[in-house]
């Protein structure tokens, strides 16, 4: 089994999920976790389920588009438990179903700050520990929805393809350094983005959900997958096993991006 004991990792959007899934691996493996989100209560339960099953594990509420919070996270961190390691960024949000004409610059902004800006700024502030140590690992969690371009979800395409290419420039910037940058692409998870939606009607919910599980199931695999297929994903990619890895984009994704999807066609 892979192990990162003794590494302490910092995992974002880990109340719920693929951050929870992450978190859960991570402290099983023998990491110290900070489990950050802004749902306090969500947090909180996470890190009652590592503690319970005899795990080290700490709760600080952030929201990763704000700096100030951003910074408050790794350096909480650092005091709390000696150091960071690992850092994951994946706290992030759909947009919404709808065209790109029909996007109020608001609602673009909110997306592009939460899962750009924020896996940017929780870098930010990580980085300088892992300099002066001469190592640290960084997995960001991207999306299939960066590689292609997937109807009515131009903000969160965007903010994901941004993400991309953002850990490809890190990779060359820190590689030297010692610092690995990679970045997971999930394909259709069964998770509370998928099934909640928050910023979706419950009928456009309903459609969006439909919609994702028709995808999942006529992809190779045929399913959506589970958080715990991607936090196991993440805890390679945080731990030694995975050293000689930088800037690489892991798809997650039970084959999707792989085919065209030809539906009843068969020929
Ligand atoms: N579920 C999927 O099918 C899927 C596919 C590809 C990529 N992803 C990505 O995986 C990541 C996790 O998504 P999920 O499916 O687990 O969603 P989720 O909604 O189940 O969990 C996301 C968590 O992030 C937290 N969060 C939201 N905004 C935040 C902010 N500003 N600061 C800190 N925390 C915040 C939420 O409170 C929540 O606990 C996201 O980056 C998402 O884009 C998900």
């Amino acid at each position: 089994m892979t192990r990162i004991d003794g590494r302490t990792a910092v995992v974002t959007g880990a109340g719920n999920g693929i951050g929870r899934a992450m978190a859960l691996a991570f402290a099983a493996a023998g990491a110290n976790v900070t489990v950050s989100d802004v749902l306090a209560p969500d947090g909180e339960r996470t890190v009652r389920e590592i503690t319970d099953s005899g795990g080290s594990a700490y709760f600080v509420s952030a929201d990763v588009s704000s700096a100030d919070q951003a910074q408050h996270l790794i350096a909480s961190t650092v005091d709390y438990f000696g150091g960071i390691d690992i850092l994951a960024n994946n706290a992030g949000i759909g947009g919404g179903q709808l065209r790109l004409h029909e996007i109020e610059p608001a609602d673009f902004d909110r997306v592009i700050d939460v899962n750009l800006r924020g896996t940017f700024l929780c870098s930010k502030f990580a980085i300088p520990h892992f300099l002066a140590k001469g190592d640290g690992r960084i997995v960001n969690t991207a999306s299939t929805y960066g590689l292609i371009g997937a109807p009515k979800a131009a903000a969160y395409c965007a903010s994901k393809a941004g993400i991309i290419n953002l850990t490809r420039q890190m990779a060359v910037d820190y590689g030297p350094d010692g610092i690995r940058v990679n970045a997971i692409c999930p394909g259709y998870i069964d998770t509370g983005l998928g099934r909640r939606g928050p910023q979706l009607s419950v009928e456009a919910f309903r459609a969006a959900s439909a919609v994702r599980e028709k995808a999942a199931g006529m992809q190779p695999l045929g399913r959506q997958g589970q958080p715990a297929e991607i936090g196991e994903v993440a805890l390679f990619l945080a731990s030694d096993a995975s050293s000689f890895m930088t800037g690489s984009i892991v798809t997650v994704d039970g084959g999707c991006v792989t085919t065209f999807n030809y539906g009843e066609a068969s020929n």
